[in-house]
C-alpha cells in the first residue's frame, strides 16, 4: 500500500520530464559563442551561394522544360552543381543539402545531421513560431556546421508536392528515379529540409 505514492511521484516525474516543451531542449550539439560566430559568419555565405545558385538555376529550367524538364535538370545537375557551387565559393568548405525526408539518397543526412534535423522537425510541430531560420552546431572531427532551415515554396510543389497533384511526366521520372522517394506530400511553407555547410576544424586548434 504505502509505495503508491511514490509509484505515482515517479509516474508524475516521468510525465513531466517527458512531456516538457521540446523548445526548453535547445537545439543539439550547440557550440561555444566564438564558434557558433565563426560558423555563422563562414556559413551563412556559402548557403547563400547555394540557394540563390541552385533556385536560379532551377527557374531557368522551368522555363525552358517545364516542370517535367526541370525534374531532369534537378536529377541529373543538382548534386553537381552543389559541388561546382561548393568549389566557387569556397573549396575548403563542404556544402550540402539534406533532409530527414529525401529524394535522392546522396541527400540522407549523416547522424550529427539528422539530431538538427530532428529537433527543427520537434519544434516544427510543438511552436512553429520558434523555429530559427539559420542554427549552428558542432560536427565531427571537431567541425563546425552551419545550417540554413529549407521551406517549400508554391513552385517547389510542382515536384514535392501531394503525389496525384503533380504533373505526370514528373510523377513518371520520379518514380523511374527515385524508388524510395520520400519527398512528396509537402505544403506551401512547410520544413523541407536545411542547406548545411560544414567549417574544418583548423588544424592544430585543441
Ligand atoms: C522540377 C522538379 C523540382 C522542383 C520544382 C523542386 N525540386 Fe527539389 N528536388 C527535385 C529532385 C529531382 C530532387 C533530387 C535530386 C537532387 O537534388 O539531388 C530534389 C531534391 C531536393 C532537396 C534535396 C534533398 C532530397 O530530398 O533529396 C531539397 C532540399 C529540395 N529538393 C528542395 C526543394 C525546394 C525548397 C524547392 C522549391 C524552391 C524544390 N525542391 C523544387 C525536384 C524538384
Amino acid at each position: 500500500m504505502g509505495s503508491w505514492p511514490v509509484l505515482t511521484a515517479a509516474v508524475v516525474a516521468v510525465l513531466v520530464v517527458g512531456c516538457g516543451p521540446p523548445e526548453a531542449e535547445g537545439p543539439p550539439n550547440a557550440l561555444d559563442a566564438q564558434d557558433a560566430a565563426r560558423a555563422m559568419e563562414m556559413g551563412a555565405p556559402a548557403a547563400d551561394a547555394l540557394a540563390q545558385g541552385l533556385v536560379g538555376r532551377l527557374q531557368e529550367a522551368m522555363e525552358e522544360g517545364g516542370p517535367a524538364g526541370a525534374v531532369d535538370f534537378c536529377a541529373q545537375e543538382a548534386l553537381e552543381l552543389t559541388h561546382q557551387i561548393q568549389d566557387d565559393h569556397d573549396p575548403s568548405l563542404e556544402v550540402k543539402r539534406t533532409t530527414l525526408r529525401w529524394r535522392n539518397p546522396a541527400n540522407a543526412p549523416d547522424a550529427w545531421e539528422e539530431r538538427v534535423l530532428q529537433y527543427l522537425d520537434r519544434l516544427e510541430r510543438s511552436n512553429p513560431d520558434a523555429v530559427p531560420t539559420e542554427l549552428t552546431a558542432a560536427g565531427p572531427d571537431g567541425s563546425l556546421r552551419y545550417y540554413r532551415v529549407l521551406r517549400t515554396a508554391g513552385m517547389c510543389l510542382q515536384c514535392h508536392g501531394d503525389i496525384p497533384s503533380l504533373p505526370s511526366e514528373v510523377q513518371q521520372i520520379v518514380r523511374e528515379r527515385y524508388p524510395d522517394d520520400r519527398a512528396t506530400g509537402y505544403r506551401e511553407g512547410d520544413l523541407r529540409g536545411v542547406i548545411r555547410v560544414e567549417i574544418p576544424a583548423v588544424p592544430g586548434s585543441p
